[in-house]
């Protein structure tokens, strides 16, 4: 049996994704990939062995991979020259040895012009680095996170509405969790080297029935209130947001609004056997604990 090693072992995905491997594997065949190994220390309680290492230091990653065949790539984030760090992590995961890479690039419609800044280039980037290495690799498409729709929403939209950017683009949401759970399939199954996934979940809603979502939630109507790109961005920054962080997240909505993610889901619902977590489900349970 291969032994796995996932990255962000500290972060939201990478935690879920061993989570998940633990149900599939033994701890032994687990490693998790951390800056400061304290913040995984759950993981290691648990029995995974957690190995220091910084996507930006070649040699820590020589030393992580050792004995290592399958490599989650858990993208870094944005504004931290992703492309550096990933080609990092490639040459040292084809030098150490590893078969088979899985890396997780935002989903882009075949021919999309869409893009993100500090996101799709570097995705780009990474993905042909992949090709190029000497690695079997897979690639997870993913869209927009259920987790962060709050973040699009504004801190309380039950109290000042839901004030986005106009547009009816839909979005195929997909929770971490089910995105992790079908990673750990990914690692654990064969045949899925070579293939690329979209992992949409749905069905795609836009931001008037995520509203609608929102009343049936809180029992009584929700405002929608959609605004211009530049009354988005005022409210943004007057909510404490640096400009170019502000013009970052419109960015997503321009992305939105084009269409970019309203597929309905089939690979994810494919690699969990079951229908992804849908966002009024999400939503639902969210605010239910939120509030
Ligand atoms: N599809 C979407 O909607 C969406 C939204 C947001 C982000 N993303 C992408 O998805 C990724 C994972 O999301 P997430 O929610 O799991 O993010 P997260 O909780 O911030 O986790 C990111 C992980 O990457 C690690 N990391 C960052 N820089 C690193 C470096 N130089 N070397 C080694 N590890 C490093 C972090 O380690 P530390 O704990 O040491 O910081 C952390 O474990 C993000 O990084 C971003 O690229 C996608």
């Amino acid at each position: 049996m291969s032994t796995i090693l996932v990255t962000g072992a500290s972060g939201h995905l990478g935690r879920l994704t061993l989570q998940h491997l633990l149900e599939r594997r033994p701890a032994t065949q687990l490693v998790g990939l951390a800056r400061d190994p304290e913040k995984a220390a759950d993981l290691a309680a648990r029995g995974v062995e957690i190995r220091t290492g910084d996507y930006f230091d070649h040699d820590s990653l020589i030393r992580a991979f050792a004995g290592v065949e399958k490599v989650l790539l858990v993208p870094a984030p944005a504004f931290t020259d992703r492309s550096t760090q990933h080609a990092t992590v490639i040459a040292a995961a084809e030098e150490a040895g590893v078969e088979h890479l899985v890396y997780t690039p935002i989903i882009r419609k075949a021919g999309s012009g869409v893009e993100l800044p500090q996101v799709t280039a570097a995705d780009t980037f990474t993905t042909k680095t992949l090709e190029a290495s000497g690695l079997r690799s897979t690639i997870l498409g993913h869209p927009p996170y259920l987790d962060n729709v709050q973040g699009y929403l504004g801190d309380d939209p039950f109290e000042s509405g839901v004030r986005v950017p106009a547009g009816d683009g839909k979005v195929g949401w997909a929770s971490r969790e089910d995105l992790a759970e079908a990673q750990a399939v990914v690692l654990t199954d064969p045949g899925h080297e070579g293939r690329t996934y979209a992992l949409h979940g749905g069905p795609a809603v836009s931001f008037s029935e995520v509203t609608e979502i929102l009343s049936e939630i809180r029992g009584t109507a929700v405002q929608y209130l959609p605004l211009s790109d530049e009354e988005y961005l005022a409210d943004l920054v007057a909510g404490g947001l640096p400009g170019p962080a502000a013009e970052f997240v419109l960015s997503w909505f321009h992305a939105i609004n084009g269409g970019e993610w309203d597929d309905q889901p089939g690979d994810l619902e494919k690699l969990l056997g079951r229908k992804p977590t849908t966002s009024a489900e999400f939503l639902r349970d969210h605010f239910a604990t939120a509030r």
